[in-house]
């Protein structure tokens, strides 16, 4: 079992409000931020290599037409992820797993890894993330946190590397939550926290395991959630949501 020490706000797709999401400029801003933890999304390109990406299409974030799954990880590096953001990220890369990997080993960050596959790769995607992650992620560090909306997803990691521990993902509330979350043996609930109402969030704190909402950018928001007994929020501007909820909650 592992121990997890989650702090109360993590960099959303780094820290996408102040730099392109998902980028090793996005990582580099949540450090120096002084922010713990970033969350990044982790898919396959056509030739199986992990890239940090959320899109299934990539025109929003590189201006190109057309699915990452479609491209190869050799055409995906042609690519600019940043001018979209701002002129000063010109040039910026999509980058792979593992250059992302070795970004937030670099500046002593904390990592939850989502597993984001196109349709019809799920376990694939979980498969050939995990086998990078594995292998650069150091054994004496505290623990990537592996979440997925795809309970295959999170079934492979569990087979891959049980020991690490599992954020069960759910956007809309499913009846069947608990059912799902102790098959998976998850140890996180992460949740849409701009869609949960109270009842909802009691029903998951019964459960008693740390909840986690996302995304998270009004500060009087994280107050109200942390009252409610959310343990941690993912947060665009994790700088503001940090002072908001260190203060008063
Ligand atoms: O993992 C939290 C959050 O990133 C889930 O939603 O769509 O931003 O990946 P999304
Ligand atoms: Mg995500």
């Amino acid at each position: 079992m592992s121990s997890l020490l989650i702090p109360k706000v993590i960099g959303h797709r780094g820290a996408k409000a102040y730099a392109p999401e998902n980028t090793l400029a996005s990582i580099h801003t949540a450090a120096d931020l002084g922010i713990e933890w970033v969350e990044i999304d982790v898919k396959l390109t056509k030739d199986g290599v992990p890239v940090i990406f959320h899109d299934e299409e990539l025109e929003r974030c590189t201006g190109v037409s057309g699915l990452m799954a479609d491209k190869t990880w050799a055409e995906v590096q042609e690519m600019d992820a940043g001018s979209w953001f701002g002129d000063s990220f010109i040039g910026e890369k999509i980058p792979s797993l593992e250059q992302a990997l070795n970004a937030i080993i670099d500046r002593g960050l904390g990592l939850n890894l989502e597993i984001k596959p196109c349709p019809g790769r799920e376990k694939e995607t979980a498969e050939a993330a995990l086998d990078v992650a594995t292998r650069i992620w150091p054994e004496d560090g505290p623990q990537p946190l592996i979440s997925s909306f795809q309970h295959v997803s999170l079934e492979t990691a569990m087979d891959m590397i049980e020991e690490w521990p599992r954020g069960f993902l759910m956007d809309d509330h499913l009846e069947n939550w608990k059912e799902l979350a102790e098959y998976l043996q998850v140890h996180t609930i992460n949740i849409n926290g701009n869609a949960r109402t109270r009842e909802e969030i009691e029903e998951y704190i019964e459960l008693q395991k740390p909840i986690l909402a996302y995304t998270i950018n009004d500060p009087l928001r994280a107050q109200e959630l942390m009252r409610w007994g959310v343990d941690a929020v993912f947060a665009d501007n994790p700088d503001i949501i940090r002072d908001a909820v260190e203060t008063k909650h």
